[in-house]
C-alpha cells in the first residue's frame, strides 16, 4: 500500500490553494437525487469520499460526466432503484445522505448501515427520528436501514444532540414534504449552509440554516443548477496549522476566513501571526508557540475535524496543554503513533494532557482516519530525520493532493507505492 516518506524539519513556505469542502460535497453531491434535472456541480475536490458518493449514484442509475476533475456534470433522472450497495455504503459515513435524499424523492430507501472514520459510536438515532417525524417508518436488516412512507409530511423535529449528518437528512427529506418542517436545536455548520444555499438555488424554500431553527415549507419540484462548493474549512485549518508548526509562512488561498475564525483564534493564542483577507489568510510563526488549553465544541465552536493536528502542533508547545474532544468517544487513537515521534501525551478519557518537547523525532506510523492521518504528516514534517506514514488511503478520503500542495510549500514529501517490496529487498 502507498506511504508517505517525509524529510521533515523545514518550515513550510509559500502559497496553498484550498479545494472544495469534503463535508459539503458529499452532501450536495447526494443531493442531486431531488433535482428534476442534471446539476453541474463546481470546486468538487478530487477525493476518495466523493468518488465513493459519485460512484454510489452511477451505480444506481445517475447519469454521471466528469467534466474535469472538479466539475461534475449528475443526472439523477435515469435512478429507479433507491437501494445503495453494501459495499459503496460501507466506504464512507457521507453515504448516510442516501437515506434523506433517496426518501424525499422514492419515498423509499435501502441504504447499509454507514462506514467512514472509526471516531468511537456513531449512532443514526436522530436521523430516524427525523425521518420517523415526517412521516416515515423504519427497519434495519442485515445490517441495512429501509425507509418507507406514504408520503412525508411537514412536521417539527427537535434534535436531542447537535448533529450534522442529522439535519442534512432531515433537509433532504423536508424539502419535498408537504407544509412546514421546523428543525430545532440544528447544527450550524458551513456545510448545512451551503447544502441549504445549493437546495434554494434550485428551487427549495429553506430558511435559517446557519442558525439552530431551520425552517423548510416543501416544494413539488427542484430544478437542475450550477452551482460551486465552499472551500474546505477543516484542508484550510490543516495548512494553518502545519505552517504555524513547522515555523513556517504560508499564504493560504481561496478561504472563507469567517469560517476559520475559532482556529485563526488559537492560532495567536499560542503565539503565531494570522493575518486575514478576503478570501486568503496568512500565517507565519518564527518563534516558540506556546501551550494552551482547547476543547473542541460544534460551530462556532473550535472544530473536532482540527484536533488532532493542532494538538500535534502542541507537542513542541512550551508547557502543558490540555485538549479536550468530546464530540466523538475515542478521537485520540492517533496519540499511540504520536508518541513514536518521542511527543509526551497522556489521555484519560476524553482528554489529552500534552508535555510540550524540544523535538519530534522521525517515526514510522499508521495512520488510523482521516484527521489523525493529516496530523501525522504534520508530525512528520515537524520532526527531524524521515518519517513514514503508513495507510494513507484514510488521508485520501479527505484531502485533495496534499503531497503535491506540500511540495508546492517546499515539503520533501514523497509518495511511495513500492516502500513494501524495496524493504523487503533490503
Ligand atoms: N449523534 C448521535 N445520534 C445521531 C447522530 C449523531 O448521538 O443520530 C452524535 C454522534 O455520535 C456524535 C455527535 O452526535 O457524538 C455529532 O455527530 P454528527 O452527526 O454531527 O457527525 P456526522 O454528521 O457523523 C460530520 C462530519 C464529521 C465531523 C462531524 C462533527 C461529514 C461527512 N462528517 O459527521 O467529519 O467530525 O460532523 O462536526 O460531514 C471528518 O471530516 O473527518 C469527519 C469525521
Amino acid at each position: 500500500m502507498d506511504k508517505f516518506i517525509i524529510r521533515g524539519g523545514k518550515p513550510l513556505h509559500g502559497e496553498v490553494v484550498i479545494s472544495g469542502a469534503k463535508n459539503a460535497a458529499v452532501a450536495i453531491v447526494a443531493a442531486t437525487i431531488l433535482s428534476d434535472e442534471p446539476c453541474l456541480l463546481e470546486n468538487v475536490p478530487e477525493i476518495r469520499d466523493i468518488n465513493i458518493c459519485i460512484k454510489i449514484l452511477y451505480e444506481m442509475g445517475a447519469g454521471i460526466k466528469i467534466i474535469d476533475k472538479n466539475t461534475i456534470r449528475i443526472d439523477p433522472r435515469g435512478i429507479s432503484d433507491p437501494v445503495v450497495p453494501y459495499d459503496l455504503a460501507r466506504a464512507c459515513r457521507a453515504s448516510s445522505y442516501f437515506f434523506g435524499t433517496l426518501l424525499g424523492r422514492f419515498l423509499k430507501a435501502d441504504v447499509p448501515l454507514p462506514g467512514g472514520c472509526d471516531l468511537g459510536d456513531r449512532p443514526i438515532d436522530q436521523h430516524l427520528k427525523a425521518f420517523a417525524a415526517l412521516g416515515a417508518r423504519h427497519s434495519i436488516d442485515g445490517g441495512a436501514v429501509s425507509l418507507r412512507a406514504d408520503k412525508l409530511i411537514g412536521s417539527q423535529i427537535y434534535f436531542d444532540v447537535l448533529t450534522v449528518g442529522g439535519t442534512v437528512n432531515a433537509i433532504f427529506a423536508a424539502v419535498k414534504a408537504e407544509g412546514l418542517t421546523v428543525i430545532e436545536n440544528a447544527a450550524k455548520e458551513p456545510q448545512i449552509v451551503d447544502v441549504a444555499n445549493f437546495l434554494n438555488s434550485m428551487g427549495a424554500d429553506i430558511m435559517g440554516a446557519g442558525t439552530d431553527v431551520i425552517k423548510i415549507r416543501g416544494v413539488k419540484h427542484l430544478k437542475g443548477v450550477e452551482y460551486a462548493i465552499i472551500p474546505d474549512p477543516i484542508e484550510a485549518g490543516t495548512y494553518m496549522v502545519a505552517a504555524a508548526a513547522t515555523k513556517g509562512d504560508v499564504l493560504i488561498k481561496n478561504v472563507i476566513p469567517k469560517h476559520l475564525e475559532s482556529i485563526t483564534d488559537k492560532l495567536r493564542k499560542v503565539g503565531a501571526f494570522v493575518e486575514e483577507f478576503d478570501e486568503s489568510i496568512h500565517v507565519r510563526c518564527d518563534g516558540k508557540l506556546m501551550k494552551t488549553s482547547l476543547k473542541t465544541l460544534p460551530h462556532p465552536g473550535f472544530p473536532t475535524d482540527m484536533q488532532p493536528q493542532f494538538s500535534t502542533m502542541l507537542t513542541t508547545a512550551d508547557g502543558t496543554s490540555v485538549v479536550t474532544d468530546n464530540i466523538f468517544d475515542n478521537r485520540f487513537r492517533y496519540v499511540n503513533e504520536l508518541r513514536r515521534f518521542g511527543a509526551d501525551i497522556t489521555v484519560e478519557g476524553t482528554t489529552a494532557v500534552i508535555q510540550g518537547v524540544s523535538e519530534l523525532n522521525g517515526a514510522t506510523v499508521r495512520a488510523t482516519d482521516l484527521r489523525a492521518g493529516a496530523a501525522l504528516v504534520i508530525a512528520g514534517l515537524m520532526a527531524g530525520g524521515t518519517t513514514v506514514v503508513e495507510d494513507i488511503y484514510h488521508i485520501e478520503r479527505g484531502y485533495e493532493n496534499i503531497d503535491e500542495k506540500l511540495r508546492g510549500l517546499g515539503a520533501d514529501i514523497v509518495r511511495d507505492t513500492d516502500y513494501d517490496n524495496k524493504r523487503m529487498a533490503v
